[in-house]
Order: C-alpha cells, then structure tokens, then sequence
C-alpha cells in the first residue's frame, strides 16, 4: 500500500483529524480554538463565485490551430501566418440556463476561443450561428431579462420571450435559426462556430480588410429533435459535457476548419446588406469562405472550477493586425466583458493560468486582490530607468477615418436590408422539408406554452408571416388560431 499523506491547513500545517471536531469532553460544546475546523467551514462558504450573468452552464477543452494557407495579404496578425501553431482553449455553453440547467435545452451555444498567440491572447467569443437577436448593444440586458427569469415568480416565461422578439423585428433570423432543430444540437462537437461580427484584418502594409470568422465542425452537423432533446435533459442534464469530456478522455479529438470571408475595406460602404449588422450574414454568392487552417480539442482540463469556471474571454482581447469593426453590438461587448470578470472573478483575473497569456506581461498596472505578482518595476511611465516602452508601429494599419453627427439612431439602410430578406433565403432556399416541418413545429410547441397568451399567440404568428406566409400559416394552424 502506497502511503498516504497526511491532511494539513490550507497553510500546510498537519490536521488533527479528518472526523472529529475538538470539543469539551465528548458531548460537547466545540472550541473557537479549532482552527482546522474554522477553516474547513469557512472556506467551503467561500465555493463558489457568482455564475456568469449568461452562458453559466459550459464546459471547455484545451487545443491546437495550425494555419495551413498564407493570409499575410490580409493580415499581420502573427497567429495566422502560414505553418503556424497556436494552443488554444474553447469553452462551450448555453445562454439562458443557470450553472446547473440541461445542457440540451434549445438555445444558441457559446463558442469561446481563446488564443494564446506569441503576440498576446487573442479571444474570438462567438457563437454556434452566424448573427445575433438584436443590434444595439442597449437592448442587450432587456434581452436577456425577457430569456430568464420573471422578477415577480422567478419562471421562465415563454410569453415575455414572445413578447421581446414580436416587439423586435431584428430577431427574426436568429430566432428561425434557434427554432430550426440547429437550436438543439446533439453534440458540442456537430456544430459549427462562428465569430458572427465583422472584425478589421490590417497587412505590414497597412491595407484593410473585414473578415468574418466560421469554425466548420469537421463531425459533421448532428441535431437532436425537440423530442430527443427532451427526452436527453431527463436523462442527463450534464450531457454535452460529459460527451466532449470522453470523446477526448478516448482521443477521439474533435476538429474544425478555420474559414474566412473577406471583404475589401472600400466595399462596405455600398454592400447590399450592412456588413456590420450582426442580424445579417453575407451571403456566400458574394463572399465565399476560404479555409486557412484547422483546430483540434485534444486535452481535458484538471480542475473545472479553476479552468473553466474561471475562465474569462473577452472581445476586447485583439492582437496586433486584427482590430474592431463599427458593429455597434461588438463595440459594447468590448467594454462589458473584461468588466464583468473583474466583478465576478476578481481585479486579477488576468493572472489565473487559463487567463494568462503564454508571453512575457510587461504591464504598468499593479496589485489589488488576490495579486500575486507584479510583472514590472519601476511602475510607472515614463520612466528614465529603462522600463517597458511600447512600440506604435506594431498597430500601423489599424486606423480608419470616420466622422458624423453624434445622434441616437439606427444603422444607415444598405439597398437590401430588410430583418425578413435573409430569415426568408433560409427558408424558401437552404431548408430541407423536413427542417420546414420541424420548424414549425419547434416554434408550436415553444408558443403553445400554457403562459402564452391568445393575443400573443397572434402576434406569433404574424411575425412568422413576416417571413413567408407558408410559415406563418403552419404556425397559425399548429397553434390553432388559423
Ligand atoms: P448558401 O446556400 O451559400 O449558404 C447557406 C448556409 O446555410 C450554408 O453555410 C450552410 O452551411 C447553412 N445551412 C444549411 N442548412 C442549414 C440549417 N438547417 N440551418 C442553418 N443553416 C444551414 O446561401 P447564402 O450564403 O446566400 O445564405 C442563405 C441563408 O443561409 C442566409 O440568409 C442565412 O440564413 C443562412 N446561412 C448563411 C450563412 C452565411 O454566412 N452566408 C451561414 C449560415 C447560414 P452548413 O450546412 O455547413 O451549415
Ligand atoms: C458571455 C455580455 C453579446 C457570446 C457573456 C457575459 C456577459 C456578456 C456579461 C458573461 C461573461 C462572464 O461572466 O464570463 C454581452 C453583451 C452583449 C453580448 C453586453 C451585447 C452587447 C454576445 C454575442 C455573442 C456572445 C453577440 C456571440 C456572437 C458570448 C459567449 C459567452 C458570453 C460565448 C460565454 C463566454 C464563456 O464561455 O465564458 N456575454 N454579450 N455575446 N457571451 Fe455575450
């Protein structure tokens, strides 16, 4: 028998024992003087951290990207250039569900990816579909309130959902993707990813691009029916999980290709659709996608709590040659994220192993809690005593002229844009009959719920009307209102 070593503090001091609390004779009462068991209690009431404000729910894995074509037209950015590998870490999740929810209730997923590059991470926090419900960053806590919870009973609410989406015509596309059975995927692994923004590519020379990133599974796309997702939230809540977990645990490593759509600076102005309206894509026709690489899943963490729990992505994470586009959703998130990990994980979220980046930090912010090391002195600029100097030319490219009135206002209408035209493709053009049948039946069951009203069911069916009336006739019929 191998020996077992023994218990200690949290200061490494040894336990006086694994069972009994010290005590005045053995009936008690117990002493303040046990500080082994103070400590015990104490730290166990300290578990948890706030859960993610949305995508609670998620699980993640540690992998490779190899850059297999030459991008460097395109872009600086020391990641994407040919032959080149970079550890990466993906975390998976839901949107709406609290940390212990059913990993195939019908939502989108998240697909975070965090890049450790040479220059820095480089985050991309995306998602399973290529656009997004809304596109104004002020709506987005409205949104969310109307996914989760009532305030007054605390039940998720299938008519306040209704009630949100009727009220915001730009949700059509992404609610058609969510209804199709794409909004229940049957494994993290048979779905694709995408960046769903536009970002900014910068070459050495300084020439523009915007790019929209796909992450093609290469499992090919597996859906479960709403009836199998169901059946599976009974029966494993935990399922996705747990699939990635021992799909990697038996090396049977999951892989995507790394695509891109690019679109010349200068074409944005007159494209057909805003390009930086994250409710539309860009249709292949104009833009078709080109592969540049691969990434593989290919190690579990060790420690949920401190790799994925912990894990903080954030959009604002943008590496020399990529930069942000005008889309006014991106532009939110880069503010939102790092400060909700700075509440939710703490000031140095930064310095947990997930967080770090693989480079040396040569940053002049210093200390608060939880701190354990500050990466340079002297700590502060500027300095005469040879400490870090930044380095301009590593961003020349990145700038862009832009000029306006300062107003509240939607975007600039481009010629085709419309919240109904690219749902109605969907539709009428990329959908099988049974992905017809199932839609329609999908959104049935969600708006048959016993809290939906008959008035909203109305409005249900005429926002689907919007789309094609074959649609909204199905609806209006399998919710009997026809
Ligand atoms: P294409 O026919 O060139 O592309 C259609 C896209 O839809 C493909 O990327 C396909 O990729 C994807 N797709 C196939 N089946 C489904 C499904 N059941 N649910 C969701 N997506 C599906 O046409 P366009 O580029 O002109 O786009 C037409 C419509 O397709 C768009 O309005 C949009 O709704 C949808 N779409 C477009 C994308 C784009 O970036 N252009 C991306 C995804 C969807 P795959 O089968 O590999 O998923
Ligand atoms: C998580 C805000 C839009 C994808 C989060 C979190 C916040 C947030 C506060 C919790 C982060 C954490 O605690 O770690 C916002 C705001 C948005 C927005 C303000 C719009 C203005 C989007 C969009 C996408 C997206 C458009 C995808 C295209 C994600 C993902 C996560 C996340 C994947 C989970 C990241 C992880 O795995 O840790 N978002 N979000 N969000 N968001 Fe958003």
């Amino acid at each position: 028998m191998t020996e077992r070593p023994i218990t200690t503090t949290d200061s490494g001091i040894p336990a006086p024992s694994d069972e009994f609390s010290l005590s005045v004779g053995p009936n008690g009462p117990l002493l303040m003087q046990d500080h082994y068991v103070i400590q015990k209690m104490a730290q166990f009431n300290r578990e948890r951290v706030p859960e993610r404000v949305v995508h609670a729910k998620g699980g993640g894995a540690y992998g490779i990207l190899q850059i297999t074509e030459d991008v460097s037209q395109f872009t600086k950015a020391s990641l994407f250039t040919k032959g080149k590998e970079t550890e990466l870490f993906l975390r998976f999740s839901t949107v709406a569900g609290e940390l212990g929810s059913a990993d195939t209730a019908r939502d989108p997923r998240g697909f975070a990816i965090k890049f450790y590059t040479d220059a820095g991470n480089y985050d991309i926090v995306g998602n399973n579909t290529p656009i997004f419900f809304i596109r104004d960053p002020s709506k987005f806590s409205d949104f969310i309130h109307s996914q989760k919870r009532r305030a007054d009973t605390h039940t998720r609410d299938n008519n306040m959902q209704w009630d949100f989406w009727t009220l915001s015509p730009e949700s059509a596309h992404q609610v058609t993707f969510l209804m199709t059975d794409r909004g229940t995927p049957k494994t993290w692994r048979n779905m694709h990813g995408f960046g769903s923004h536009t970002f900014l590519w910068y070459n050495a020379a300084g020439e523009k691009y915007w790019v929209k990133y796909h992450f093609k599974t290469e499992q090919g796309i597996e859906n479960f029916t709403a009836g199998e997702a169901k059946a599976m939230t009974a029966e494993d809540a935990d399922f996705h999980i747990r699939d990635l977990h021992t799909a990697i645990e038996r090396g049977d490593h999951p892989a995507w290709r790394v695509n891109v759509q690019i679109m010349p600076f200068e074409a944005a102005a007159d494209y057909r659709f805003n390009p930086f309206d994250l409710t539309k894509v860009w249709p292949h026709s104009d833009y078709p996608e080109i592969t540049i690489g691969r990434f593989v899943l290919n190690r579990n963490p060790e420690n949920y709590f401190a790799e994925v729990e912990q894990a903080g992505f954030e959009p604002a994470n943008l590496v020399p040659g990529i930069g942000p586009s005008p889309d006014k959703m991106l532009q939110g998130r880069l503010f939102s994220y790092p400060d909700t990990h700075r509440y939710r994980i703490g000031p140095n979220y930064l310095q947990l192993p997930v967080n770090a980046p693989k480079v040396p930090v040569h940053s002049y912010n210093k200390d608060g809690a939880m701190r354990y090391k500050n990466s340079t002195d002297p700590v502060y600029a500027p300095n005469s005593v040879g400490g870090p100097a930044a380095d301009p030319s590593l961003y020349e490219g990145e700038g862009y002229h832009i000029s306006g009135e300062i107003l509240r206002s939607a975007y600039t209408k481009h010629a085709e844009d419309d919240d109904y035209v690219q749902p109605r493709a969907l539709w009428e053009n990329v959908l099988s009959d049974t992905d017809r049948a199932n839609l329609v039946s999908n959104i049935v069951g969600h708006a048959s719920a016993p809290e939906v009203t008959t008035e909203m069911k109305h409005r249900v069916a005429d926002y689907w009307t919007n789309i094609h009336k074959d649609l909204g006739q199905g609806v209006a019929q399998g919710l009997g209102i026809s």
